[in-house]
């Protein structure tokens, strides 16, 4: 029996309006996929990149990169997966604002019991973002307890995870965010200093927090607006992890730049991580182990239906939101 599926596509880049709701047939799982039921899917910034037309990615689109709910049925080849398994993902291809879709097994993970669907939903991309950046994405000389880290854009969905997971670990972040609000929500999930840097310059309270010598690590998602002051704001031999664009590409770089402090420079992406099936098992292992044992809580702050995906896409862009999004399917 062939069954639909209400799915959020898009004709053609454009604002968030650019988005209607098609009903899609969906069909049955070929070798290495899954059909899967979503209870919610997240909503991630890399979704206004993939509306907008950032990415050039063939058309018409369907869009999401993130969802949980129940294992419908199995291809062939598919082995650590059953129908009726609680699961959740980020993964490619988009298409996860939907509430049932046919897609590749190799990054959905079984979803532990004690966490929820919205949950699930909420926290796989921005969880291993985290996950892969605070663990992962260090200088050679490493990342210990005690560190400097710069984490712009702290109270947003991956920066809240930051603050929380940096804490655990030990680190001293110091987070950026949009409005006094907003770094006090920072302030309260671990960051040990806020800055608002849309009303102070970050270079200098980051010189004055270290004692002049700078962070170890930036993880700079915000891109254009905050790129010359990341850099600013290393110490010798730092990295620079830039890992978004919210404000707009960063201007192109001279790799002269970097030389003055001798600065470690990457663009590093969640995909690259997840690339294979066991890469993506351990770092959702880690990732459930974190959030169970308490030292990260998953804040959903907003949550829409899924036929609300416009205003979502709107509170996001205007930078309305705190923490996690879910479209609740
Ligand atoms: N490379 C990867 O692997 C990877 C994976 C996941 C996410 N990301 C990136 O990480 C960032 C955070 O993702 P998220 O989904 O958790 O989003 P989010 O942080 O919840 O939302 C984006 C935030 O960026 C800040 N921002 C600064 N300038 C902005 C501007 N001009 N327009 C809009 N927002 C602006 C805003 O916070 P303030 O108001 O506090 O400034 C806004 O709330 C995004 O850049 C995303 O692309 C990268």
């Amino acid at each position: 029996m062939s069954q639909t599926s209400p799915t959020v596509r898009i004709d053609r880049p454009g604002p968030p309006e650019a988005m209607h709701l098609v009903d899609l047939p969906v069909g049955e799982p070929g070798p290495g996929e899954i059909r899967i039921r979503h209870h919610a899917c997240g909503l991630n910034f890399i979704d206004v990149y993939q509306r907008s037309g950032v990415y050039d990615l063939p058309l018409p689109l369907s869009l999401g990169m993130e969802g949980a709910g129940v294992v419908e049925a199995v291809g062939e080849g598919v082995t650590h997966l059953k129908a009726g398994d609680r699961a959740a993902y980020a993964s490619q291809p988009p298409g996860a604002y939907c509430a049932l879709r046919v897609m590749p097994a190799t990054c959905v993970v079984k979803l532990p019991d004690a966490i929820s669907f919205e949950t699930g939903a909420a926290m796989m991309l921005k969880g291993l973002t985290a996950q892969y950046l605070l663990r992962k994405t260090t200088p050679p000389s490493g990342l210990r307890a005690g560190d400097f880290v710069l984490f712009h854009a702290a109270a947003g969905g991956v920066g809240l995870i930051a603050c929380q997971w940096a804490r655990s670990l030990g680190l001293r972040l110091i987070g950026t965010a949009g409005s006094d609000a907003k770094c006090a929500l920072a302030a309260e999930h671990g960051a040990e200093f806020t800055i608002n840097y849309r009303r102070e310059n970050f270079v200098d309270r980051v010189r004055e927090i270290t004692g002049g010598r700078g962070v170890k690590v930036v993880y700079d998602s915000v891109g254009n607006d905050t790129w010359q002051g990341s850099l600013e704001s290393l110490e010798p031999l730092g990295l620079m992890a830039s890992f978004g664009a919210s404000s707009g590409k960063p201007p192109p770089i001279e790799v002269a730049q970097l030389a003055k402090n001798s600065l470690f420079l990457t663009r590093a992406t969640l995909f690259t991580h997840i690339a294979t099936r066991e890469s993506t098992q351990a770092m959702a292992d880690d990732l459930f182990q974190t959030v169970l044992s308490g030292a990260v809580t998953i804040r959903i702050d907003q949550r829409y239906a899924l036929a609300d995906v416009v205003q979502a896409h709107r509170d996001l862009e205007a930078r309305k939101t705190t923490g996690s999004s879910v479209l609740v399917v």
